[in-house]
């Protein structure tokens, strides 16, 4: 018997069919139940959840669910049928070969920013020791990603949101191994993109890597359900969803080298306005990035 008081309210009763069934089979009836509420790739879902709970896959695990196993894994279900972001239940998720840790008020990592991190990772590795930026950093993703893999870059990390920025430290301090909170892999900073340039000297840093909040008004309206968890701050680009690359090409142009990049994602359907904004504020060499779908996702621009 379960103890239908621990069971979310409207699904007492389910957890009767999930005790004592094969992890596998319970998988499969999650799934069913995420696919009727639309959520995209159930399964997989399904099976990550299963995996949270029990800590093994379900597809080699054999022993039958416990109860309180059941009981936790209709609590993730639960959540995850009204579309809440698996990888906020998570509590963490991939980004190239490490794992950043999310939750409510930090952006998800996306597998889309990869290219461009590495792309970042390409020009950092070129300097001995480079001075980097990572405006906008959110998770950290990219600024870790490039302190991965360019062990003496100094990466500075900017953040607006004080929800944002509590994720950013926690990563700062844990993502990667050999840092702690006494010893962080970025050097974060609060501060608004905007205006966080104002003062600084000339010619600070050899690169800045930056994923900024890109989506127009429009797009705004008719978010994925899953994105509606996820703070707004993080996607609003303003109208036409390119107000901090105006800025950022403009403002930021001074503070790095000559002969230093800025990497920066957008949207798939910005690449042609964007490139004109680089251009037109004195970036030169300016070269699309592609994402894993092959669209055009982020742009290198070089400071002549
Ligand atoms: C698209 S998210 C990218 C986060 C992270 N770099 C990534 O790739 O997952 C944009 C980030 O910019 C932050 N942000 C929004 N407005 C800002 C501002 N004016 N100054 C600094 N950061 C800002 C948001 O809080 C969010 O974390």
């Amino acid at each position: 018997m379960v103890n239908e008081s621990r069971m979310p309210e409207g699904l007492e009763g389910f957890g009767e069919f999930l005790v004592g069934m094969p992890p596998r089979m319970g998988m499969e009836l999650v799934a069913g139940m995420l696919q009727s509420n639309g959520c995209p790739d159930a399964n997989f879902d399904a099976r990550e959840l299963v995996r949270m709970v029990t800590g093994e896959d379900p597809y080699v695990r054999q022993d039958p669910l416990t109860e309180e196993e059941v009981i936790q894994l209709v609590t993730l279900a639960a959540r995850r049928f009204e579309r809440y972001p698996l990888q906020y239940l998570a509590g963490k998720w991939p980004f190239l070969n490490f794992e950043v840790q999310v939750g409510e008020g930090v952006l998800i990592p996306r597998a889309d920013s990869e290219p461009v991190c590495l792309a970042a990772i390409e020009k950092a590795k070129a300097v001995e020791a480079p001075a980097v930026l990572d405006l906008c950093a959110g998770s950290g993703c990219l600024g870790l990603g490039v302190k991965k893999f360019v062990p003496a870059a100094a990466v500075t990390a900017v953040e607006k949101s004080p929800e944002a920025l509590v994720w950013l430290k926690k990563n700062a301090a844990g993502a990667l191994e050999g840092f702690s909170e006494e010893h962080p892999a970025l050097i974060v900073e609060e501060g608004d993109a905007f205006t966080w340039q104002e003062g600084k000297a000339e010619e600070s840093f050899d690169l800045i890597v930056t994923n900024p909040p890109y989506l127009t008004a429009d797009e705004m309206l008719v978010l994925q359900a899953e994105v509606r968890f996820e703070p707004a701050m993080a996607l609003d680009g303003g109208v036409d969803g390119l107000r901090f690359y105006r800025h950022i090409a403009e403002a930021y142009l001074p503070l790095v080298k000559h002969g230093g990049w800025l990497v920066a994602e957008f949207g798939w359907l910005q690449w042609e306005a964007v490139k004109a904004i680089l251009e037109q504020a004195g970036w030169t060499e300016v070269t699309i990035l592609k994402d894993l779908e092959g669209r055009p996702r982020g742009a290198a621009a070089k400071r002549p």
